[in-house]
């Protein structure tokens, strides 16, 4: 099916503290034990794209006192919600950073960061190259990347099933997002495209489950 993009920031309250509260422990550690199994424990610096609430930042932050993480998110609603997520947790305070500001305007102070990783932003972005953009302008040589994101199915039919799959006990605005995110995300071929275009190429895109892809590796000396 053809791809209908939906609205990039999740700056709406309402919908910022659903997506907050749901329940994404699986899907998260998996992202974290993905990370770890590919490039070992996270250290150094780390540059999280389309952060949300943080969850995936904090997991890294308490995994390992070796990375410091800056988390970056263009919605003012999801940066507050992470803010109290890790002012809860002093310990985390001052190697998490938060940066309110979209993927488009970034402009942080240091490139070379040593990761950048990022979950479930792609299938936002109206023009996905900016963020394949970033990730080049921001990872030094040989830095890690980890990329997950949702997959496009092939039909509304088979993204009204995965809907009733993965999220029935989901409240409606959380179904309702994951239902047009499906119809925004893009197929693993097109990332693939996306990954030549950006001179990313050296990075590996598979399938790992049946709808989402992952992209990871080292980013290449220039
Ligand atoms: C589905 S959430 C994923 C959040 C988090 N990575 C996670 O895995 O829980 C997507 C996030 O990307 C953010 N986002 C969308 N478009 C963006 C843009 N152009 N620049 C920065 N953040 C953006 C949204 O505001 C939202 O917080």
């Amino acid at each position: 099916m053809e791809r209908s993009p939906e609205p990039e920031l999740m700056d709406g309250d309402e919908q910022a503290l659903a997506y907050a509260r749901a329940d994404f422990e699986e899907p998260n550690s998996r992202f974290v034990e993905a990370y770890v199994a590919r490039f070992g424990e996270p250290a150094g610096r780390m540059l999280d794209l389309g952060c949300g609430p943080a969850d995936i930042p904090l997991r890294f932050a308490r995994r390992s006192s070796a990375v410091a993480v800056t988390a970056a998110d263009g919605a003012r609603a999801m940066i507050d919600l992470a803010a109290q997520a890790r002012d809860a947790e002093p310990a985390l305070r001052h190697r998490v950073e938060l940066v309110c500001r979209p993927l488009q305007a970034l402009q942080l102070p240091e490139a070379g960061y040593d990761a950048v990783i990022s979950n479930s932003l792609l299938h936002h972005l109206h023009e996905p190259m900016a963020f394949w953009a970033a990730v080049r302008r921001y990872a030094r040589p040989g830095a890690a990347v980890l990329v997950m994101d949702l997959a496009r199915p092939s039909s509304p039919e088979a993204a009204q099933g995965l809907v009733d799959t993965y999220a029935a006990g989901e409240p409606a605005v959380l179904r309702t997002d994951f239902y047009n995110s499906l119809h925004a995300a893009f197929t693993l071929a097109e990332v693939r495209g996306q990954l030549e275009a950006a001179g990313l190429g050296g990075l590996a895109a598979e399938a790992v489950s049946d709808r989402h892809w992952l992209v990871s590796g080292r980013v290449a000396a220039a």
